[in-house]
């Protein structure tokens, strides 16, 4: 923690995702002046629940339920804005975001075209162990082009000629990737032209140099909140690659994703479930393919807020949260879900990895080595009872307590807070991040 009273707190998922993050931050937006998305794009699926009204957001900041407060989609986002100005539709149909100026986008981001999402869908529709199980949104050929430095960003997309040469020699080579490599129809100049020149209009009230304006708002003492998506093992360097998403979901992608200095952090808040999940394919140690499973996945709606899959379930795996914080510089944890295990007689926490007669206590980069892994389990007994009215640490059934205790032990940060319900309200807040 940098500050005695921090101001900016950057919000990460320290598992393979879906951890309650959107829950989080719709919580401390209250303390907040401004939300901010720094990567990833509509891959996220992010919820919120506010007095039984359900709200998932893809793009925009989970902040934007809260009038006042200003939402940003940073540099570092891939943006289709189809799903935006859907998004931007559904919200004012639902009586929120009344006011353009609560939006701001960054210039910097790029856009996912139509062709990204086409190359997503063709590649993974491939059998075989190269499938990724992406969420199809076409992230992974977006950032690809941003690196291999042909994307197309939100200003180019502001001057029609621009737009229309860079999207004239992208398709060059997309049209040939599609027809001839994957059989596929190529995308039509026109209709893309068309198209994009309706998002133009829609977009272009809310652009902005958004480095700028974050800076003028630290300047001004106000309270950041920088909102992660995925989770730390999704993250395309530290995360179990290549069964991962194409950004750094780690905090210090804060800074590179949004526009500021790494000197502007003052507090990294992880976020994990009482247990654990994934979306997707890729090696999950502690996963449980029986009754099990089964039951997490049932009490706990585990099921995808973007794509509707079946969530895959586990048990806590305390190497991979652990290893979580010490990749983001973990200032403390939430732990949500708690109330999913309710009913389970006996818990375990997995405490290290077997492999060739090895302990492990952090995760291997090989993801072969990663799958013959076998987890070490401590099991605590389960507290049979309700969690889900308790509003404070010490209405907790003891067993709860203690187990909550062993998480925050095992992975050597405080617990500040425990979600045991989906609803705002069933929250136990311990140590508020901003003081
Ligand atoms: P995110 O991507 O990290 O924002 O998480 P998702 O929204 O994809 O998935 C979390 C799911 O769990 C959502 O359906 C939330 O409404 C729900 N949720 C969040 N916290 C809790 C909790 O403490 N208990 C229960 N039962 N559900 C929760
Ligand atoms: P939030 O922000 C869970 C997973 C996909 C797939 C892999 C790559 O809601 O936590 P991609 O479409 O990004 O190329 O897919 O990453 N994935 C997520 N899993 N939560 C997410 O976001 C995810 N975003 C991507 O399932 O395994
Ligand atoms: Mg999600």
């Amino acid at each position: 923690m940098n500050r005695e009273k921090p101001r900016s707190v950057v919000v990460v998922g320290a598992q393979w995702g879906d951890e309650g993050k959107g829950k989080v931050i719709d919580l401390l937006t209250e303390f907040a002046d401004v939300i901010v998305r720094f990567q990833g794009g509509n891959n996220a699926g992010h919820t919120l629940v506010v007095g039984g009204e359900k709200f998932v957001f893809h793009l925009i900041p989970s902040g934007i339920l809260h009038e006042t407060k200003r939402c940003v989609i940073g540099n570092g986002v891939v943006i289709d804005p189809k799903v935006l100005i859907d998004e931007i539709d559904e919200l004012r149909k639902r009586g929120y975001f009344s006011k353009d100026s609560q939006l701001l986008i960054s210039e910097e981001a790029h856009l996912i075209m139509p062709y990204h999402k086409k190359i997503d869908v063709a590649r993974e529709s491939i059998p075989g162990p190269d499938r990724i199980g992406t969420t199809g949104r076409g992230i992974g050929p977006a950032y690809e082009d941003k690196v291999g430095r042909f994307g197309i960003r939100v200003v180019d997309l502001l001057d029609e000629e621009v737009f229309e040469r860079k999207l004239e020699n992208n398709l060059v080579q997309k049209n040939f990737l599609l027809t001839k490599f994957f059989h596929d129809n190529p995308c039509s100049k026109d209709e893309v032209i068309e198209e994009y020149g309706r998002f133009r209009k829609r977009i272009e009230p809310f652009v902005a140099n958004t480095s700028v304006f974050l800076s003028d708002t630290i300047d001004k003492g106000q309270k950041i909140i920088f909102e992660g998506a995925q989770g730390c093992f999704l993250d395309v360097d530290h995360g179990t690659y290549p069964y991962v998403t194409s950004s750094n979901t780690v905090a210090g992608n804060a800074c590179a994703g949004a526009g500021i200095g790494p000197t502007c952090i003052d507090y990294v808040l992880g976020v994990s479930k009482a247990y654990t999940t994934r979306v997707g394919e890729g090696p999950f140690p502690t996963e449980l393919q029986d009754d099990m499973g089964e039951r997490i996945r049932k009490r706990g709606g585990e099921y995808g807020a973007t794509t509707g899959r079946p969530r895959r379930c586990g048990w806590f795996d305390g190497v991979l949260v652990k290893s979580a914080m010490r990749l983001n510089g973990g200032s403390g944890l939430v732990i949500t879900k708690l109330d999913v295990l309710d009913e389970v007689e006996q818990i375990k926490i997995c405490t290290g990895y077997r492999h060739d007669g090895k302990v492990l206590t952090a995760a291997p980069a090989s993801v072969d080595v990663l799958s013959e892994c076998e987890p070490i389990y401590e099991e605590v007994d389960g507290w049979l009872e309700s969690t889900r009215n308790a509003r404070s640490f010490s209405e907790l059934p003891e067993k709860a307590q203690a187990y909550v205790k062993k998480l925050e032990d095992f992975t050597s940060t405080k617990v500040v807070a425990i979600s045991v319900g989906s609803d705002r309200k069933e929250t136990i807040m311990i140590e508020n991040p901003f003081g």
